[in-house]
């Protein structure tokens, strides 16, 4: 039987974690989890609130699936989820983006992939209060991880079938940093003729997003870039409840929803569980369990055609009633 990490979190965490255990469970895969607690509630027992042993478990078993963990905005502890990626080296964060059966929005033809460099930028926390009344946050780009990012996006293009990789900047304005993004991103594209290339400015790129986000493939954007616009893109498929990731590295690969943990919802049986499910479905991928990975997005997919779907996506089922409908269809 293998042995998974799983990272239950906080909020909502909790729900959509035992939703999508039971998912898998009753489509007979049988997983070992390996539950560990992180944030808030294990900082009073252990002093940190990612302690050793989480680390260790996911260096252990190699994947992890994860539900959101809180952090707290403008003062406490430095986000667990930061840095989990930085201290496993999970050093691309893979966001798909593709319209679900059934799930109205805007647009019917996203299918788009955001690929996110996860280490650095200025998500390397590298902060200082200048004086009273200035505080400074430091912009780190390396070439190294610039250039480790791009190759994965191009690979993952070649892999997938995708014909072209666009690369994300602001380097009219930050010429050095994000200069140097787009640079290394350059060098990269050289060694893949078959892929298309294409560069655009982040505020460009938010405005054709919105108005026709169909001209887009893989898109390869440094840390901040690629957090707010994974979100935005996550609107046009139906919400954060839907938007589903993966933060991968060499040696280990961390499965996790693109949302927070819902604090405005937590503990109301309201949580869409989709979001976790479909990166439980990637996780199953990643482990080659590609039948029950299958078996379970139809699964998913057939409850949402029937019509059956939590309140954020304008339905009535709670998570309880949305996830023992996905069981049956399985
Ligand atoms: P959020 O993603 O938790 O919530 C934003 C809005 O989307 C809320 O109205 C929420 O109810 C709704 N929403 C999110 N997930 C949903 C779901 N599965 N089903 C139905 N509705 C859903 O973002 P927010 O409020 O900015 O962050 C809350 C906390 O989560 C913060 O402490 C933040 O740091 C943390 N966070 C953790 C992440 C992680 O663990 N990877 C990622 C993003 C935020």
């Amino acid at each position: 039987m293998r042995t998974i990490t799983l990272i239950n979190g906080d909020g909502i965490g909790p729900e959509i974690s035992d939703a999508v255990v039971r998912i898998i469970d009753a489509a007979g895969l049988k997983i070992d989890w390996d539950v560990q607690t992180a944030g808030a509630e294990v900082i009073e027992a252990e002093g940190t609130p990612l302690p050793s042993r989480v680390l260790e478990s996911i260096r252990r078993n190699k994947v992890a699936l994860k539900a959101p963990v809180t952090t707290p905005i403008g003062k406490g502890f430095r986000s667990v989820n930061v840095q989990l990626r930085k201290e496993l080296d999970l050093y691309a964060n893979l966001r798909p983006c593709k319209n679900l059966p059934n799930v109205k929005t805007v647009f019917n033809d996203v299918d788009l992939i955001v690929v996110r460099e996860n280490t650095e930028d200025l998500y390397a926390g590298i902060e200082r209060q200048v004086d009273d009344d200035t505080a400074e946050s430091i912009k780190i780009i390396t070439r190294k991880a610039s250039e480790r990012i791009c190759k994965f996006a191009f690979d993952y293009a070649v892999n997938n079938n995708r014909s072209e990789v666009c690369v994300v900047t602001k380097a009219n304005i930050m010429k050095l940093s994000d200069g140097l993004f787009l640079d290394t991103y350059r060098n990269v594209s050289l060694n893949y003729p078959n892929i298309k290339t294409r560069e655009i400015l982040v505020d460009n790129l938010c405005m054709q997003l919105v108005q026709k986000p169909s001209q887009f493939d893989v898109l390869v954007l440094p840390n901040l870039y690629g957090d707010i616009v994974s979100d935005l893109c996550a609107g046009l498929i139906g919400g954060l409840g839907v938007a589903q990731g993966a933060n991968i590295g060499h040696d280990c690969a961390v499965f996790e929803p693109v949302h927070g943990s819902a604090p405005d919802i937590k503990g109301q049986n309201k949580a869409n569980p989709t979001a976790l499910l479909l990166s439980a479905i990637e996780m199953l991928r990643y482990i080659k369990e590609f039948e029950y990975a299958d078996k379970i997005e139809k699964a998913l997919f057939k409850t949402l055609e029937q019509n059956i779907c939590t309140s954020d996506l304008g339905g009535s089922a709670d998570t309880i009633t949305f996830t023992n409908a996905v069981i049956s269809n399985l």
